[in-house]
């Protein structure tokens, strides 16, 4: 009986978690989603309409209402039919992401969402609740990390690659800042489940992480040929 599975990939900013989990789904043959860029969306559109970040009533109404797809080959985020790929990676929209995702209401929203995404193919998902709390009974769950150090100058070349200033210092507080709400938030804090597989990238090639994560996908698939596409 061929079977779809579902991989939740948690962990901090910072630890890899895209860059593994696009490997990931590439090598098993499923959907790749990245559940942070839907939180980025909904802040983003919440900065464009002035919603204030404090109004926790507005931001689940706009985020009920936001229409987020991801399209060729789930690479790029759409909003509302606008490809925002680019737009949600600023600090800014960082900032107010961590906030908006502090908010029931649009986790709520979100998550429905996920589920949705995930109700009839194979899916590797990447967040901080997707083990804990979107799909509990995954078949694999991983708890990505890497120390702070490692994170901010990750967080760094990425933003040297897409051109965007940034100061060290700076990004390693934000980074900071956003771990410490993201884990102390009440909805749905970032955390490891007990269930999963704790992996701590800080020295290891993106290489070296993902046939770690093959190894425990192949325990649990002999070999990815159950798999549903
Ligand atoms: O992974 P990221 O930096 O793109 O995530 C943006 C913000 O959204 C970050 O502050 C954590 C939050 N987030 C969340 O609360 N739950 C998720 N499943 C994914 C992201």
């Amino acid at each position: 009986m061929p079977k779809r599975l579902i991989i939740a990939i948690d962990g901090p900013a910072g630890a890899g978690k895209s860059t593994i989990a696009r490997r990931i789904a590439a090598r098993v043959g499923a959907t790749y989603i990245d559940t942070g860029a839907m939180y980025r969306a909904v802040a983003l559109w919440a900065m464009r309409s002035s919603i204030p970040l404090e109004d926790p009533v507005r931001l689940e109404a706009l985020s009920r209402n936001a229409h987020i797809q991801f399209a060729h080959g789930h690479q790029r985020v759409q909003l509302n039919g606008e490809d925002v790929t680019d737009a949600i990676r600023t600090p800014e929209v960082a900032e107010a992401a961590s906030v908006v995702a502090a908010v029931p209401g649009v986790r709520r929203a979100m998550v429905d969402l996920q589920r949705a995404m995930a109700a009839k193919t194979s899916v590797v998902m990447e967040g901080r609740d997707i083990g804990s709390i979107v799909f509990p009974n995954a078949d694999i769950k991983i708890f990505l990390d890497a120390n702070t150090e490692i994170r901010a100058q990750r967080r760094a070349e990425d933003l040297t690659a897409q051109q965007i200033p940034f100061d060290l210092e700076t990004l390693r507080k934000q980074i900071e800042e956003r771990d410490f709400r993201d884990r102390n938030r009440a909805a749905s804090p970032l955390m490891q489940p007990l269930d999963a597989t704790y992996l701590d990238s800080s020295h290891l090639s993106p290489h070296e992480v993902e046939e770690e994560i093959l190894k425990i996908v192949r325990a649990k698939t002999s070999n990815g040929k159950e798999l549903v596409h």
